[in-house]
């Protein structure tokens, strides 16, 4: 018989913090904090020292997280900032939202993040900053990057949308630029109700500017010290979001579990490769991507036995219509181009079970045994 395991299940996250949700959620009521308020100051606090930095500000979403940590730290029309074209579109329209250009940098075949090696060439008179994505969980390797960064005068936004509690030689994703982005969008390993994001930074400046940017450029009301943008996190979310933070390690070490089965069933299936943790990294499996050949006939396999599959990304964004304008060809970014043509994303979450593990393993090689 089959089984029904959809990519991303959060039934057995909320489950878990519906109770102590509803005791919360009086409280929101009764004093109609429903927009920043005080249980987003608390979650701010809290998350500011989960993430290792001195500050946090909640924000609408990552997207915007992102477009408020490129604009507070200055980013103007014209300004270049390198980062990866294996992501979602939201890392580099948010630049493009603050007048800047994506340049696009291609990728390390092992960890398909951001080649450290492949940066320096790609620096001109206009780069002003790297925008790093820490894909799938795992941290890009920080120690290069911002050594490039330091000696080019350069500075460093993290896009950590998917690397909630992700380590780089043992100190956290979000603490290592000038700035970086959280998105707290349900399905994330720290997912909220609805919309959500945040800037971490340890740069006063920085968060200042981020919290007067989110609430349309004023620290009083009506008092606008320039113009801004309504990016601001709902008091519901926050409440949330500091529910659920503090099982985030618990269901981290939960991902990371299920991630081991999945390595351990499929170890000897030739015609795969399996995700690889770096040395320096404690990968978080936001996804558990998988490489093959032919990924169109297994998703649609796997889909038959009733298991979800999915694939991030589907094209590189370099040669994405949106891009167009930019001018990049086939060719540009070639491991980039190869792996995303290979990738495909099998489900995880805390609350997946061996026996769904098992059985989703068993269907791939049942895949590649008919393919013989
Ligand atoms: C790498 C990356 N960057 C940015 C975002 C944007 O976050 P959001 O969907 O919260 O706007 C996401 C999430 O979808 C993401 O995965």
């Amino acid at each position: 018989m089959n089984m029904n395991i959809p990519l991303v299940d959060l039934r057995w996250q909320t489950d878990l913090i519906k109770k102590d949700f509803l005791k919360e959620i009086g409280g929101i009521l009764d004093s109609s904090a429903f927009i920043l308020g005080p249980k987003v100051k608390e979650f701010e606090k809290h998350f500011a020292e989960y993430c290792g930095t001195k500050y946090c500000a909640g924000i609408s979403s990552g997207t915007d997280a992102l477009i408020l940590a490129l604009r507070a730290a200055g980013i103007e029309y014209g300004d270049e900032i390198i980062t990866v074209s294996n992501t979602f579109i939201a890392t580099s329209a948010s630049i493009s939202a603050c007048g800047g250009k994506p340049v696009f940098v291609d990728i390390e075949e092992d960890s398909y993040n951001i080649n450290p090696s492949l940066i320096s060439r790609a620096i001109t008179a206009k780069t002003k900053a790297i925008m790093p994505v820490h894909l799938y969980g795992q941290c890009a390797d920080m120690t290069p990057i911002m050594k490039l960064a330091k000696n080019y005068g350069l500075f460093v936004i993290e896009d950590a949308c998917q690397a909630h509690g992700a380590e780089y030689t043992g100190k956290r994703s979000g603490s290592f630029g000038m700035g970086a982005a959280f998105s707290f969008y349900p399905g994330k390993n720290l997912g909220a109700w609805g919309e959500g994001g945040a800037v971490v930074t340890n740069d006063q400046k920085i968060f200042d500017e981020v919290t007067v940017l989110r609430d349309h450029g004023s620290r009083e009301k009506y008092i606008h010290l320039k113009e801004g943008f309504n990016m601001r996190l709902h008091g519901i979310q926050g409440a949330v979001l500091d529910l659920k933070l503090k099982m985030l390690d618990e269901w981290n070490a939960l991902r990371r579990t299920a991630a081991g089965i999945y390595k351990r069933e499929l170890s000897n299936v030739n015609e795969l490769i399996l995700p690889i943790e770096k040395p320096y990294a404690k990968h978080v499996y936001h996804l558990f991507v998988i490489r093959v050949k032919d990924r169109e006939s297994l998703q649609k396999f796997l889909l038959d036995k009733g298991i979800g599959a999915g694939f991030h990304y589907k094209y590189p964004l370099h040669l994405q219509e949106a891009y167009a304008y930019l001018g990049y060809k086939e060719g540009d970014l070639p491991i980039t181009e190869k792996i995303m043509k290979e990738i495909i994303s099998l489900p995880i979450y805390p609350g997946i079970t061996e026996e769904q593990i098992i059985y989703i393993c068993k269907a791939v090689k049942e895949f590649f045994a008919g393919k013989k």
